[in-house]
């Protein structure tokens, strides 16, 4: 048995390695299409030790096509899901487009797997922002032990990020500092190369961020409305991997060492915390992998039963693409959806 799968945006950061993973993962794929603009058709991804060549978004047929992974951008998922799913295609959307949708179950599935049965109404389901999916990978057991109250988040994030376009720039510049070039910004508002920037998508009426918000909005619908959370995003100078300095207030106490091993036990958790030099993670480390890291744990003294940690993941990877396919392997596993492709 095997499933017809089309991504699309197949041809960008996320796209590409979605494919990777629906290879590395053996997902039960009988035909796995590479979608993307009209710009890209004919342009070659890889798929495992295959090749793809990529068709138009635009005028592909999704009518025997059962599972959509979609990576192309907030305006291209409002445009493109609705139509994909009333072909009954389901659309896994990597962009904020649907996350806030009452009608869009919002999936980390080691977090709120039984929220998935809500797809049906649109025939979509949304994958959440980069920063918040490794953040609630972590708050869940937590939170379930503990009860969290109040989540205080600073972010480092990559600029992948912000797609390709982030990538080359922070190349780019970094170059031209070394070759004394001028420097050109187009993808961030600042200079990315040896810099940091406390701002990440758009500025709303109340100071904070989008990106600030999403994390607290994301968090509410996918762990527990009544947790309370600010954030600070920030994009640094790191090419993958997103990391974050958390600090969690919980109801009940909770020590450093119970944390430590709550989250040792945990789903998608691996904790490397060692109180010595070089007994942490960082994201240069955790590009390429599949976990997220957790390391720093310890009490925060000014609060009652308060912990501090350090947080970090591969933002491609559980960020988005792999948090896709684990949404699109929960929907197979538990028989959500059958193929009906002839391919099968
Ligand atoms: P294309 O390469 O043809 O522009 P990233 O976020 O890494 O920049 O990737 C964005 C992805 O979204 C790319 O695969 C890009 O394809 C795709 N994309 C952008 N605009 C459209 C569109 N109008 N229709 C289909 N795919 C699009």
């Amino acid at each position: 048995m095997g499933f017809k799968i089309a991504v699309a945006g197949a041809t960008g950061n996320v796209g590409r390695e979605m494919l990777n993973i629906l290879s590395e993962r053996g997902f039960p794929a009988a035909e796995v299409v590479a979608l993307a603009s009209s710009r890209s058709i004919g342009t070659e991804v890889s798929y495992g030790d295959k090749t793809l060549k990529v068709s138009n978004l635009e005028t592909y047929d999704f009518s025997d096509t059962d599972i959509c992974l979609m990576s192309a951008g907030g305006a291209v998922s409002l445009k493109y899901s609705p139509k994909i799913g009333q072909q009954g295609c389901v659309v896994i959307d990597n962009s904020s487009a649907w996350r806030y949708d009452a009608e869009v179950p919002l999936i980390v599935p080691e977090v709120n797997p039984d929220a998935i049965s809500g797809f049906t109404k649109k025939n979509i389901i949304a994958n959440p922002n980069c920063s918040t999916a490794q953040l609630v990978v972590a708050l869940k057991p937590l939170h379930d032990h503990a009860t969290i109250k109040r989540v205080v988040v600073s972010t480092y994030q990559s600029v992948s990020g912000a797609g390709k376009d982030g990538m080359d720039e922070l190349f780019n510049q970094t170059r031209a500092v070394f070759v004394a070039d001028p420097i050109e910004s187009r993808k961030f508002t600042k200079r990315i190369a040896f810099n940091v920037i406390p701002h990440i998508d758009v500025f709303m009426e109340d100071g904070y961020t989008k990106e600030e918000w999403k994390v607290l909005a994301e968090t509410k619908k996918m762990l527990d409305p009544k947790i309370k959370v600010t954030c600070t995003a920030v994009r640094v100078p790191v090419f993958i991997g997103h990391s974050e300095s958390v600090n969690i207030e919980f109801e009940k106490e909770i020590t450093a060492e119970e944390a430590r091993e709550i989250l040792r036990e945990a789903p998608g958790c691996l904790v490397v915390d060692k109180r010595e030099n070089g007994g942490y993670v960082t994201p240069y480390e955790c590009a390429g992998e599949d976990a997220t890291y957790i390391s720093r744990i310890r009490e925060d003294a000014t609060v009652e039963n308060g912990l501090n940690m350090w947080i970090v993941s591969d933002n491609l990877r559980k960020g988005a693409a792999l948090n896709a396919v684990q949404i699109a392997e929960l929907l197979v596993n538990r028989g959500l959806i059958r193929p009906r492709s002839k391919a099968a």
